[in-house]
């Protein structure tokens, strides 16, 4: 298929490019950052340069593509004006939906976020209602990015009531590759008395570039949500223990765990219905103190 990615010289673009070239898609990458006005390297998917906040930027780059990875986006909300944050994030998932549906594609996957529910970046903090966290937990946003990320699936429900797209949304956990596990998971790893919002959950770029590829290849109708998490959490903790440890009572854990250091996130549903398989997991690239193993290397280092 000719695949467009947004969002494509940041991480998860970059891994994604790569995994859907190397399932043998015609990938065309698109970001902000200005192109390179040199001779192809060989192999080299086509990039364009594009401002998706800009309409005609997102039309005229979306125009030819089968199938749209939008995974352009200010990736939280802490360390830009709040509605910048809001503006370009709905606002460029808003654009590139418009014309993708103008345009005839046929699958669009959304790169949503975890923080959908709201319990990441809240100014009134609050925990989630039950653990492991799946797709039918409640949303609750607060925060700009997690509200803007709730409404880009709303636009998703629209989408395929207007049209023939089929859409999924990927709510990502937490992204890790070898440059960064050490300085985010490093420390969790090290301390098993160290919180995260997530529960200690992340997902592995990798495994995610591969979700990726499995739903933009996918050809379930509608427009489904799915959470995408490596499987084990970060350190390895016992996670009922872990959780009643630090939370008590205050979070409902849903039994049978898939694995005793289950992730605060639920893979359930995309392993049922994407048939989403993970491989990889921090400790591929951690030691038993949070260091980066020797001679690990990839697209990031
Ligand atoms: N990093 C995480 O832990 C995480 C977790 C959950 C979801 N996500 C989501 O995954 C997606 C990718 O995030 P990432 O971690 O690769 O972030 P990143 O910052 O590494 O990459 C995002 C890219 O989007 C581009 N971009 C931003 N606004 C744009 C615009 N208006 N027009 C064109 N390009 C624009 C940026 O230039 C950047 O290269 C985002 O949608 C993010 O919200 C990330």
């Amino acid at each position: 298929m000719r695949v467009l990615v947004t969002g494509a010289r940041g991480k998860v673009g970059r891994a994604t490019v790569a995994a859907l070239q190397e399932a043998g898609h015609d990938v065309r990458a698109t970001d902000l950052a200005p192109p390179v006005y040199e001779r192809p390297v060989e192999g080299e998917a086509d990039y364009f340069q594009a401002d998706l906040t800009d309409a005609g930027d997102a039309f005229a780059v979306v125009r030819g593509a089968e199938a749209v990875v939008h995974a352009a986006a200010i990736p939280e909300p802490t360390r830009n004006p709040p509605h910048v944050v809001f503006q370009n994030n709905l606002m460029s998932t808003f654009n590139v939906l418009e014309a993708a549906v103008r345009f005839g594609a046929a699958r669009f996957v959304n790169i949503s976020s975890e923080t959908v529910p709201g319990f990441f970046f809240p100014e009134r903090p609050f925990l989630p209602d039950y653990a492991p966290v799946d797709e039918e937990h409640p949303i609750r946003p607060q925060d700009p990015y997690a509200t803007a990320k709730y409404f880009g699936e709303l636009l998703m429900d629209g989408a395929i009531r207007r049209s023939d797209i089929r859409c999924i949304s990927i709510r990502p956990s937490w992204v890790q590759h070898e440059g960064n596990y050490e300085r985010n998971l490093g420390p969790l790893v090290r301390d098993p008395s160290e919180l995260s919002e997530g529960l200690w959950s992340y997902i592995d770029v990798y495994d995610l570039a591969d979700a990726i590829v499995l739903a933009t290849a996918s050809d379930l109708p509608g427009h489904e949500v799915f959470y995408i998490a490596s499987p084990d959490n970060a350190g390895g903790r016992p996670f009922e223990a872990a959780v009643r440890e630090h939370y008590g009572d205050e979070i409902e854990i849903r039994t049978p765990l898939p694995r005793e250091d289950a992730s605060g996130i639920s893979i359930e549903k995309a392993r049922r219905m994407l048939g989403y398989d993970p491989k990889r997991s921090w400790r591929d690239y951690l030691d038993e103190e949070g260091r980066l193993k020797p001679g690990v290397k990839g697209l990031f280092g």
